[in-house]
């Protein structure tokens, strides 16, 4: 008797289900491929015949629907936090101690060892034993909803138990993996790209990522992504209690593992391994950036809770030293930053480090150079720790055959050609000329980048276009562009023009600490600015403080202060200020104090790092002072909270060693909400 449609989908999608797993999961096929191929055009035309057949975990959807998903934002049903890293075997054992006194004096622990693979995490969300929901981290609270792309990478189960023997799932399972483009893959694709004559792709991590957050889910199913699960987040049921057998259940469920996991009863047992797992590392076929130490008792993890919000005290990655490789230097280049110094950089021969192709690096400044004895022409040893920007350690000078060159300070700026000065006491050089055009450029380009003005219409290639036009020679020029002036410019028709000058309009508007921040004082960024401004309440009265004046300030040092009045002495500047007063822009605080609108906030000072999710930094600050509360630029004692975001940086270590509390986005709201 022939099965009906319903029954051999059913059966169809069985049989396809096991033997992907089979494949990507086991690497172990039990049928052919043109077999496979056979089974799956079978179950497609069903599903074309009777499209009500159609099932969430059909394998036929890996293909990548259609469907063009504005990916939609979901709410993690548990934070979906990070780690924090030891850089040595000694910060592994400290991290030992630290959490030993947190818990029994008696208890003895046991650990896993994972990989820490270097690629995105995603959340992926079982209902009934069905994939129901794959989300990005996005910001650990909240991620992007790309279900179907997920929906095409083949080691993601569609439907859990994979096999018929497998354990029962829970009711509702939340797993966390890790998305990877393996590196034989991508070594293809960016073959594939220069073939092509397509720019190559920097680094696997940033394959996978921009193939999972594709637009187009056929795209995703195009690349060869894998996911590896590493733990449960949330659970409606039962399920094992320690992180190795939890990882064992999350095996037979038939989720792809890692082979390379490992269970110590000893945490020196553990370390004594390091070297031998750092050194299977270039064996591997997709990319590692350290070891992953989790304490294997789960309940364990309650009870030592997180760091800084974020981080479970109950477990550590350990990043692998920096990576380095060696590779030519071609040449020296130099470029004038805004401020006018000059700035070597060296031009490489691509070199594969650290997991991304490295041609250009900063050389920092010519003392360096000098004492380090780096000359064009030299092998050179170059290094990137973890995700520190590639520098070069040093020359190999065993490799020089007699053509290097040493490298010449230029006596003339390369963009100007006026003569390059040093400035007493200081490391760097400069421009002399503070009309020099890159000097000039660089200046612009940032007064109407996004967190200086903000001037909508003008990024760095208008910017170019008008300087070269001979329309705008500083800042306060672009100020009097005209219509008159702009329709005449190649690729500028009426909507454009009138759009740019609506952009400079409103700019002209802007609140005085962003007037202040595009100006580029050395040391005044965003914060500094609104402390500033909020202090003086003009340029007028900020230009004729001393530096004692400025030294009242909390959060200014003498190394500010001095910047500042210095900024303040140099005639152009003088002039610019006057310039841009006449042309109408602000340059006062608004009338009066920020509207305040409450006061939880009040007497508590605020220091701020990372992105956060959804305020920039200007908002959050905006949002403290309406509050009450106080922003300042740098960690002390005198802090009272960090608020911190994606990517925090030194100041949240400070934080931490200073123990100021820590907060996020949802915290602070909490504080102004509750109060
Ligand atoms: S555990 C809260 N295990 O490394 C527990 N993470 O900074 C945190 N990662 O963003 C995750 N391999 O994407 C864990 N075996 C592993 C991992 C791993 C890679 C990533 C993860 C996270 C980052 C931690």
């Amino acid at each position: 008797m022939t099965p009906t449609p319903t029954d051999r989908a059913a059966d169809l999608r069985e049989q396809l289900n096991y033997h992907n797993y089979r494949y990507f999961v086991l690497n172990d096929p039990a049928i052919s491929d043109p077999e496979y191929d056979a089974l799956l055009a079978e179950l497609e035309q069903i599903e074309a015949e009777h499209p009500e057949l159609i099932t969430p975990d059909s394998p036929t959807l890996r293909a990548g629907s259609d469907l063009q998903p504005e990916f939609r934002k979901v709410r993690h049903p548990r934070l979906i936090g990070s780690l924090s890293k030891a850089f040595t075997e000694d910060e592994i054992r400290a991290w030992r101690e630290r959490i030993g006194k947190l818990l029994p004096p008696d208890v003895r622990l046991d650990y896993t060892l994972e990989p820490k693979l270097d690629g995105l995490s995603v959340v992926l969300t079982y209902e009934g034993g069905l994939l129901t929901l794959g989300a990005t981290r996005g910001d650990g609270i909240t991620g992007d909803d790309v279900t179907p792309n997920v929906r095409t990478i083949p080691s993601v189960p569609l439907r859990i138990p994979v096999h018929p023997d497998g354990p029962r799932p829970p009711a509702r399972l939340v797993v966390r993996g890790e998305v990877f483009y393996p590196l034989a893959a991508f070594a293809r694709l960016n073959e594939a790209q220069r073939a092509a004559d397509l720019p190559e792709f920097i680094n696997p991590r940033n394959a996978a990522s921009g193939a999972l957050k594709n637009k187009d889910p056929r795209e995703t199913a195009r690349r060869p992504l894998k996911v590896f699960v590493y733990s449960i987040v949330d659970v409606d049921g039962e399920v094992p209690p320690t992180q190795w057998d939890q990882l064992q259940f999350l095996k037979a469920l038939g989720f792809l593992e890692p082979a390379e996991m490992a269970r110590f009863d000893d945490l020196e047992a553990l370390i004594a391994v390091i070297p031998e797992w750092t050194a299977r590392r270039p064996r591997l076929d997709y990319e590692i950036d350290g070891l992953v130490i989790k304490v294997n008792d789960l309940r364990l993890w309650e009870e030592l809770g997180v760091v800084g919000n974020k981080n479970p005290r109950a477990a550590i990655a350990y990043k692998f030293p920096a990576e380095e490789a060696t590779t030519k230097l071609l040449d020296v280049k130099f470029s004038i930053g805004r401020t006018g110094v000059l700035k070597p950089g060296g031009v490489l021969e691509p070199v594969f480090v650290g997991g991304t192709t490295i041609t250009n690096v900063m050389l920092h400044n010519f003392d360096q150079i000098a004492e380090k004895d780096i000359r064009i022409g030299d092998t050179v040893i170059v290094k990137r720790a973890g995700d520190v920007i590639p520098y070069i350690e040093g020359p190999v000078p065993e490799e020089r055959d007699g053509s290097e060159r040493v490298v010449e300070v230029p006596a003339m700026c390369p963009f100007s050609g006026d003569p390059v000065i040093r400035p007493e006491g200081m490391v760097d050089y400069f421009c002399s000329n503070p009309y020099c055009p890159e000097r000039v450029f660089r200046s612009l380009e940032f007064f109407a980048s996004r967190g200086a003005l903000d001037i909508e219409g003008l990024g760095t290639q208008t910017v170019k276009q008008l300087m070269d036009a001979g329309l705008v020679r500083d800042e306060a020029d672009i100020f009097s562009l005209t219509l008159d002036d702009l329709l005449p410019l190649e690729r500028f028709a009426r909507k454009k023009a009138e759009n740019l000058l609506a952009g400079i309009e409103a700019a002209r508007h802007r609140p005085l600490d962003r007037v202040l921040t595009a100006l580029g004082i050395e040391g005044v960024g965003e914060i500094m600015a609104g402390t500033l401004a909020g202090h003086f309440g003009s340029i007028e009265t900020l230009a004729r403080a001393t530096v004692d004046d400025l030294l009242q300030i909390e959060g200014v040092g003498p190394t500010i202060a001095e910047g500042i009045v210095a900024w303040f002495a140099e005639p152009f500047h003088q002039q610019l200020i006057a310039k841009l007063k006449a042309a109408g822009v602000r340059l006062e605080a608004e009338q009066g104090a920020p509207v305040a609108v409450g006061d939880s906030l009040a007497g508590k000072t605020f220091v701020l790092t990372g992105t956060l999710p959804t305020l920039s930094r200007e908002e959050a600050a905006a949002l403290i002072k309406a509050h009450g509360g106080k922003v300042a630029g740098s960690v002390s004692k005198k802090t009272d909270y960090v608020l911190a975001g994606e990517n925090a940086g030194s100041k949240l270590t400070k934080a931490e060693e200073l123990g100021v509390p820590v907060i996020d986005e949802a915290g602070l709201r909490q504080m102004i909400e509750s109060a």
